[in-house]
């Protein structure tokens, strides 16, 4: 990487930011496509949010990613915003533009690229989504945009749940969530689904963690997605494939959240090949980690 007076700065916002795989993915980005911009990491204190978003900006900075705990923190910072990111609630890429940064969503984008990539299908499906927290919300958001047509929604805290459901169910008009307990899952018809796996259970270091153990549950399951990607192979998974189905981990939203990202920033395509050269690298790495 040679960096000269016309290379362009891209970076994460976040805190903690040290354990982030974006530099990876971004800088071999730039290293294949031959793109001059680098990719840095940027630890952000929370009372300084404001100032780096307008720091940013300042610098002529050409995109940032945002992560935890800063995704709906920084809404209020933008100039602008993409209708996903406004419903979810949730912006982790911050495109340029002349007066500010526009907010998009490509954790959401980037999940729906990688389960098309996979030949998973949305529209017209009833899924299971496991968890009701930030991320398995987005998940239920991203997937009623891409029209599923029915929606089970599982959860430790049936509140959680119901809230979601009360919330989307209103915004896309449609009574298409069904708010669960999880120990309820023997009242979801028997016949099989995508369940994606949207709580924080089995991320490593805790690998032999699952949020629903009994074997029955998976029987209800053509495919598995579980968000997690450390470790490689989840127990979910696991218990999914013992079940007779296929399943996936969350590095091709890893993936696919950053290649979306990368695209906009530099208006240009990452084609199938170059995404799965990245993914092979990226997988190496995280193994490494
Ligand atoms: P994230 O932003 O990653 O979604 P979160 O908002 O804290 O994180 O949500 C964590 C999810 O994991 C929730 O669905 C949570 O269930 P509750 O809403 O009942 O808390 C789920 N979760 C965490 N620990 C759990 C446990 N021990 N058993 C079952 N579910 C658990």
């Amino acid at each position: 990487m040679i960096v000269n007076g016309e290379t362009r700065l891209c970076g994460l916002i976040g805190n903690p930011v040290s354990h982030t795989l974006s530099p990876f993915i971004h800088n071999t980005l730039s290293k294949r496509m031959t793109i001059n911009t680098v990719y840095v990491p940027f630890q952000v204190e929370k009372n300084e949010l404001s100032q780096a978003v307008a720091g940013a900006h300042a610098l002529n900075v050409l995109g940032m990613n945002v992560t935890v705990p800063y995704k709906t923190d920084v809404i209020p910072y933008l100039d602008a915003i993409d209708p996903m990111a406004k419903g979810i609630g949730a912006v982790n890429t911050l495109v340029r533009t002349q007066n500010g940064y526009k907010g998009y969503n490509t954790d959401m984008t980037g999940l729906c690229r990688a389960m098309q990539t996979e030949g998973i299908r949305l529209n017209g499906e009833e899924i299971i989504i496991l968890g009701a927290g930030g991320a398995a919300r987005s998940v239920a958001y991203m997937c009623l945009y891409y029209k599923v047509s029915k929606i089970y929604l599982l959860n430790r805290t049936i509140e959680k749940a119901q809230n979601i459901a009360d919330e989307l169910n209103k915004e896309f008009q449609r009574e298409a969530i069904i708010p669960m307990h999880l120990a309820e899952f023997d009242k979801i018809p028997t016949k099989k689904y995508l369940v994606i796996q949207g709580t924080s259970i089995g991320l490593h270091p805790d690998s032999e963690a699952c949020v629903i153990e009994d074997p029955s549950f998976y029987q209800l399951a053509h495919t598995g997605y579980d968000l997690i990607y450390r470790p490689f192979k989840t127990r979910f998974m696991k218990l999914v494939e013992e079940a007779g189905g296929v399943s996936f981990n969350g590095l091709g939203m890893l993936l696919f959240q950053a290649i979306d990202a990368y695209e906009l920033w530099n208006h240009l395509e990452i084609s199938d090949e170059v995404a799965m050269e990245t993914y092979e690298l990226l997988k190496a790495e995280t193994k490494k980690a």
